[in-house]
């Protein structure tokens, strides 16, 4: 990994382990894109401007071919920008041109700064380059400075625009969804046109998220084929705009969405946009994923706890929903710690007003009809049955009946005339206002403190609505100090209560995104807990992120969203693929199902570390076959895991040899089940796999015997 100036030919280029990004210096101090891709080329190697466009000859074509590093929106240009302002005279042209860069290296990260500068009315803007050791993958995100006299209105801004394959007939792949069937992946065909994946709804989403991958003439595979992808690390309203044009130049540019944006620069002020994260491989969809996974364990998640594979989770949601109290809490807790839980998580309807979704948010006190003693007696007999204490809260949210509510109608999202829309019956509290910020950060910590809690499920159940001005000057709009506030407190109970694990629930997984992956250590991948439906989910989440963060088990039958009743294994399996929970009436089962689950536990347990700190190989598809396989690699390839599962199989469907992958070639694998194999013959031939029809699945592990002694 590496970051050079070619100060002779006027060309940046950052080396990736296996990859070049490179743009060039043009003599008007514009910057143009050269080269994204497979090898490290060198400066010399790339055609630079006069060479790209040498056979055009009006200058005017050239400027609209011009592949800008960032565009300003201003002259001849019109594609998605970077950035578009209004300055304070009303002029909506911005000229910024280059003025100085600078490199940096320190701790495996190579960090670039290019300083363009819109001279006449001193807008400064950086754009920043960040590179890992090992991965193929280039961060970007920008910063403006307002250096002028006069405040600047940027009504449009963006973290970076990357320039994948050129030419037609690619292909985008995102992911689309909606409340319980979040996750689905997407492709479809580019052509001259512009897509916008986009969030509006204040989070980032439950209809698409912000990822996406473009492989090079839609030829790309699980395993081989050119893919470009990326991520936007923000939790609020994105857009990721994808734009094939008249000369078949594919762009992608992503950053804050222009819906109702509007965000003030006084002089001297700064806004630091959210990363663009960035990344190429030449071999197919899963290596583009596991590259994202490794990028986040290693750089993104909260340190402490990136590397320890997650606790199993019992939380009695689906089974009790509001209708709890603490002798019903702590019974369960016994049996929860019985099969082996090691979280114990409380969730909604401990606090005063909460016996169902129509109040109680915001007054987060303890109900006294239903923990008289309130939680610390809970949550202490929980730890002494060896187990963490876990809380549910949601505390962007305020019931318009509820104490906060009366006490400040001032800190509510909406506009003063007009009446806010009840979701849920609840309203959303202005977390852009820095007052809400600091109460939400002080009661949370407290809160923590005074209980004791070793896990807070943070929830989030609604939208953004009627989201006025944060300071009356309709400039002043809240959409992105709403977000960064929120990781402002996430950021600070972190660094307080770092051995506390904190879960993102937005309604399952409406909040998915590297921003907020960076500040939490758990997702709820979706609230809908359906077996066969999770082996979607799963294929869906972790195109872009790591199984270890993969929020999700057994949940309760007839399951909640869909009425399906799949059998116990079966759900224990499909819950082994990411963070186990357990969601079940433990009180009504069988002691024969219990000791069933308790196994399933223990099975779990003796596999998480490869699920959670290996590699994925997404080995057959759930969408597109009538059985599902995943296997997760130990890093280094002694163990591995295999989790098969048979969906809609007709009968004497022969299921084909399973053809496992990331293993040593020359080692030796005992294999549950089979006769020992070596990692090739496990690779090539692959392994006889028995399903027998509907709800049968398997979980095989391979452990390495003898390294490099098969032949
Ligand atoms: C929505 C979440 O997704 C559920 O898991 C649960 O916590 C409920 N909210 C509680 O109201």
């Amino acid at each position: 990994m590496a970051i050079s100036f070619d100060a002779e030919l006027d060309v940046f280029t950052l080396h990736t382990a296996n990859t070049t990004y490179a743009f060039q210096v043009r003599d008007d101090r514009r910057l143009l894109h050269l080269y994204w891709g497979a090898g490290r080329l060198n400066a010399a190697d790339l055609p630079r401007d006069e060479q790209v466009f040498s056979h055009h000859h009006e200058e005017s074509v050239r400027v609209e071919r011009h592949r800008e590093e960032y565009a300003a929106q201003g002259g001849y240009f019109f594609d998605e920008p970077g950035i578009a302002v209004a300055y304070a005279d009303g002029v909506r042209d911005c000229a910024v041109r280059y003025d100085s860069h600078s490199i940096t290296s320190e701790g495996g990260r190579d960090e670039l700064a290019v300083v363009l500068i819109d001279a006449q009315y001193g807008l400064e803007l950086t754009l920043h380059y960040r590179l890992y050791a090992g991965l193929d993958i280039v961060d970007r995100w920008a910063s403006v400075t307002n250096r002028g006299l006069a405040a600047v209105v940027a009504t449009s801004l963006k973290s970076a625009t990357f320039y994948p394959a050129e030419g037609r007939g690619h292909r985008l792949a995102h992911l689309s969804g909606r409340w319980g069937a979040e996750h689905r992946i997407e492709r479809t065909p580019l052509t001259q046109s512009r897509t916008v994946l986009e969030s509006r709804h204040g989070i980032s989403g439950h209809d698409n998220n912000p990822w996406f991958a473009i492989d090079r003439g839609g030829a790309a595979t699980e395993t081989s084929g050119d893919v470009w992808f990326g991520a936007l690390h923000w939790s609020g309203n994105w857009r990721i705009t994808v734009e094939q044009d008249r000369w078949d130049q594919v762009r992608v540019t992503g950053g804050y969405n222009d819906f109702d944006f509007a965000l003030t620069l006084e002089p001297g002020a700064t806004h630091t946009t959210p990363i663009f994260t960035g990344g190429f491989t030449t071999d197919g969809f899963g290596s583009a994923s596991r590259m994202l996974h490794r990028y986040q364990r290693s750089w993104l998640a909260p340190a402490l706890k990136a590397a320890t594979p997650r606790p199993v989770i019992f939380n009695s949601w689906e089974v009790f929903w509001f209708d709890i109290n603490a002798e019903q809490q702590l019974a369960l807790a016994e049996q929860a710690a019985a099969v082996g839980a090691e979280v114990f998580v409380v969730d909604d309807g401990w606090f005063v007003g909460r016996d169902d979704d129509h109040g109680g948010l915001g007054d987060w006190v303890v109900d006294p009809r239903k923990f008289p003693e309130g939680l610390a007696p809970l949550a202490r007999h929980v730890e002494s049955l060896g187990m963490a204490f876990g809380l549910w809260v949601e505390p962007e949210m305020v019931s318009p009946n509820s104490r906060l509510a009366a006490e400040h109608p001032d800190w509510i999202i909406g506009f003063p005339t007009r009446e806010g829309t009840l979701v849920r019956n609840q309203l959303v509290l202005n977390l852009a206002l820095d007052e809400v910020r600091e109460w939400m950060f002080s009661w949370l910590d407290e809160l923590i403190g005074n209980v004791g809690i070793g896990y807070l499920k943070w929830d989030m159940n609604r939208y953004l609505t009627e989201a006025g001005f944060l300071t009356g000057d309709q400039d002043d709009r809240i959409w992105v100090a709403y977000v960064e506030n929120l990781y402002d407190v996430f950021r600070r109970l972190q660094a307080k209560h770092p051995e506390v694990l904190f879960e993102n629930c937005a309604s399952g997984g409406g909040r998915v995104d590297f921003g907020m992956a960076a500040v939490s250590d758990l997702v709820s991948r979706s609230d809908n807990g359906d077996a066969l439906d999770i082996l979607k989910l799963h294929e869906g989440y972790t195109q872009a992120y790591a199984p270890i963060t993969a929020g999700g088990g057994i949940g309760e039958v007839p399951n909640g969203i869909n009425g399906r009743t799949a059998p116990l294994t079966f759900r224990a399996h499909a819950g082994m693929l990411g963070a186990f929970h357990i969601s079940v009436n433990l009180f009504t089962m069988t002691p024969e199902q219990l000791a069933e689950l308790t196994g399933f536990v223990e099975l779990y347990k003796s596999i998480r570390s490869i699920v959670h700190l290996g590699e994925l190989h997404r080995l057959v598809s759930a969408w597109e076959n009538p059985y599902a396989a995943y296997q997760y690699v130990s890093e280094d390839r002694s163990q591995a895991v295999v989790l098969a599962f048979g969906q809609f199989l007709q009968f004497q469907f022969i299921v084909p040899r399973l053809r496992l992958r990331g293993l040593d070639e020359d080692a030796l694998y005992e294999v549950d089940g089979y006769k020992p194999m070596s990692g090739a013959a496990l690779m090539g031939l692959g392994l006889p796999l028995e399903l027998h029809g509907d709800y049968d699945s398997r979980v095989i592990r391979v452990t390495r015997s003898a390294p490099g002694q098969s032949r």
